[in-house]
C-alpha cells in the first residue's frame, strides 16, 4: 500500500476526519444548483464522503465520478448510494488518473497536500491535464496562511498564492472570499471558478511550468548546499564564490547547464 493511501485509510479507520461536514456545502450546493446541463462529465477527485456527488448524482446528474486513494469513504459512499454505478467509483491516486472531464470540483483536497511548490504545481497541472478544452476548475481554497507546519492539515495559501499556480493554465473567471460559507469556513475561504486555458500540451504537461529558475535553485541550494550542486554540475560559478545571482545569470544563457540543474530538482522532488 502507497504511504498516502495508508495515511489516509488509517485517518478514516480513526475517526480523524475534521474536514467533513457531514453534507453538501452551501458554496457548492448553490454552484450546482444553476447548472443546467446534466450530462456534464464531473469529477469531485479527493472527495472522501463524497456528499456533493450524492447531491448532483441525486438531482439527475448522470456523469460523476468520485475519485478517491482511500477505499474507505468510496465503501461508505456506495453504501448510501447502492444505485449508483460501480465504474464511477474510482480508487486511485489522483496524480496517477487518466480522464477527460468537463468539470471538476475542489474542496479540502489541495489543503491535504503536504505544500512543496511542487505538489502545488503537480496540482495545477493535473486538474489541468484532466479537462476537456474550456473545461472548468470550481471550488473552494482555504484562504489562510501557510506556515513553516509541514505537518498539521490543512495547508493554508493565498489568492496571491494559488493564482501563481492556476493562472498559467487556467482563465480566471472569478476568484474571491467566498459569501456563502457553512459557519465554520465563514472568512475562511475563497470560491474560484477558472476556465481550462488553450495551451499547447507540451506546457501543460512540463511539471517545470511556472517554476522559475530562481526558485529551483534557491531550494537546490537550501537543501543540498553549493558543494553538492557543484559535484552534481560541473560549472564554475557553482565551484568560486557561488551565490544565486551569479549562477542565475550563468545558467540563463548556458542551456546544456539549465538543463542539468532542472533535472537535479525534479530528481529531488521524487
Ligand atoms: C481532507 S480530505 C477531503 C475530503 C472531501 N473533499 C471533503 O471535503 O470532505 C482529503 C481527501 O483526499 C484523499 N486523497 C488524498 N490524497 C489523494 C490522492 N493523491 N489521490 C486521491 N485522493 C487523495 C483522502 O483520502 C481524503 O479523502
Amino acid at each position: 500500500m502507497s504511504t498516502d493511501k495508508q495515511y489516509w485509510t488509517q485517518r478514516y479507520e480513526d475517526a480523524l476526519t475534521g474536514w467533513d461536514i457531514g453534507a453538501v456545502s452551501t458554496p457548492l450546493k448553490a454552484y450546482f444548483d444553476q447548472l443546467t446541463d446534466k450530462s456534464l462529465r464531473i469529477l469531485i477527485p479527493g472527495a472522501g464522503n463524497a456528499y456533493e456527488a450524492e447531491y448532483l448524482w441525486k438531482k439527475g446528474f448522470s456523469n460523476v465520478f468520485i475519485l478517491d486513494i482511500s477505499p474507505i469513504p468510496l465503501a461508505l459512499f456506495k453504501k448510501r448510494n447502492p444505485d449508483f454505478k460501480a465504474s464511477q467509483l474510482i480508487e486511485k491516486d489522483f496524480f496517477k488518473h487518466k480522464g477527460v472531464y468537463d468539470l471538476i470540483i475542489e474542496q479540502t483536497f489541495f489543503c491535504s497536500f503536504v505544500p512543496h511548490k511542487m505538489n502545488r504545481v503537480k496540482y495545477a497541472t493535473k486538474m489541468a491535464s484532466l479537462l476537456a478544452p474550456k473545461g472548468k476548475l470550481v471550488g473552494l481554497w482555504f484562504d489562510f496562511p501557510l506556515t513553516e507546519d509541514f505537518e498539521k492539515r490543512p495547508f493554508g495559501g493565498s489568492i496571491k498564492e494559488y493564482k501563481g499556480y492556476l493562472n498559467p493554465l487556467f482563465d480566471i473567471l472569478s476568484f474571491e472570499t467566498c459569501y456563502n460559507s457553512i459557519t465554520g469556513r465563514k472568512n475562511k475561504e475563497l470560491f474560484g471558478i477558472f476556465s481550462k486555458k488553450d495551451i499547447k500540451p507540451k506546457q501543460a504537461n512540463n511539471p517545470l511550468h511556472g517554476i522559475t529558475l530562481k526558485t529551483i535553485l534557491e531550494e537546490l541550494v537550501a537543501k543540498y548546499g553549493w558543494e553538492y550542486m557543484d559535484e552534481k554540475v560541473r560549472i564554475n560559478c557553482f565551484a568560486v564564490n557561488p551565490s544565486i545571482n551569479s549562477s542565475l545569470k550563468f545558467l540563463r544563457k548556458t542551456p546544456w547547464a539549465r538543463e542539468k540543474v532542472e533535472k537535479l530538482y525534479l530528481r529531488s522532488k521524487k
